[in-house]
């Protein structure tokens, strides 16, 4: 661990809404660390001269990228992780000896998630639905890849980035946005990744009749926590997880490339960051 002061921050476009400022501050001050956690707004026109502002004149050696930066953010790095690389975004940035290296830790933030809360489900050969193309689902999709998942469909309302995901990965169906509820029969897991249902978005539109009771009903929206989509879900009996794991277990990785330690997430900390 080093015994430096080292400064982190998100950064994103608006970015006060984060929640990140207030996970890694926490853990900052449990493991009784010496640094600090903010929240800079940066254009997408000046995300590289701002970046390299941070890292130069104020000693910056960690970011996490969000909106709308992950993507653009692979520019900035000397160096990119294969995971990284194979989602084709970057939510984390790790600054050592003026060199930048790109990290994606939103796969494993999904996985952990689901893993965690709710034991016993296997993605292995399993049967997805993924409503959304953006960068949150490349990394979902990358993440279920991982897992060995035997089928994943992906509906989007912008069909063309969906067919666009699907051409750069091997085995994904695209199917229509306004045929999404024709794909949930034999559906085993459903994960939205788009921002429907999220304070301020619209609901998220879907009939879930043909949706399996079995089925795992996953949104990676966490305010609210219980998403329109999830109180439906939970309504017909349907296991359902929430989107606030995936926020904390997509932070733990980020925080150990900075800070050396790897921090947990407790119920402590998420009761705080719902607050
Ligand atoms: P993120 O990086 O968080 O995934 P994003 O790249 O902006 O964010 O992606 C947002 C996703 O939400 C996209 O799949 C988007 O659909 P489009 O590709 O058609 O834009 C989806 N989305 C946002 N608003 C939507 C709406 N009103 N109806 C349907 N999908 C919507």
């Amino acid at each position: 661990m080093s015994e430096s002061f080292i400064k982190a921050a998100v950064v994103g476009h608006p970015v006060k809404h984060s929640k990140s400022p207030l996970i890694h501050g926490y853990w900052i001050e449990k493991y009784g660390l010496k640094g600090s956690y903010g929240a800079v707004d940066l254009a997408p026109e000046e995300l590289e001269s701002g970046i390299r502002r941070l890292v130069e004149e104020e000693g910056y050696s960690g970011f996490n990228l969000t909106v709308p930066h992950k993507e653009a953010g692979l520019r900035l790095c000397d160096e990119i992780d294969e995971t990284a690389r194979r989602i084709g975004a970057v939510n984390t940035l790790v600054v050592k000896g003026g060199k930048i290296r790109g990290m994606n830790t939103d796969s494993q933030g999904f996985l952990l998630n689901i893993e965690q809360n709710s034991p016993g489900f296997s993605f292995a050969g399993k049967t997805v639905l993924v409503l959304g193309a953006g960068g949150a689902a490349k990394a979902v999709i990358g993440g279920l890849r991982d897992r060995g998942a035997g089928r994943i469909i992906l509906s989007n309302r912008t069909r063309d980035k969906a067919e666009a995901l699907a051409a750069v990965t091997p085995g994904i169906e695209v199917v229509a946005w306004d045929g999404k509820e024709n794909a949930l029969s034999g559906v085993d897991l459903l994960v939205n990744t788009t921002t429907l249902g999220m304070t301020g978005q619209p609901p998220l539109e879907i009939d879930l009749e043909a949706l399996p009771y079995t089925a795992l009903v996953n949104d990676i929206v966490y305010a609210p926590l219980m998403t329109p989509l999830l109180q439906a879900a939970q309504a017909r009996g349907n296991p359902v997880v929430t989107g606030i794991g995936m926020l904390l277990h997509q932070a733990r990785p980020a925080f150990h490339a900075w800070f050396g330690v790897m921090p947990e997430v407790t119920k402590e900390l998420e009761d705080m960051v719902l607050r």
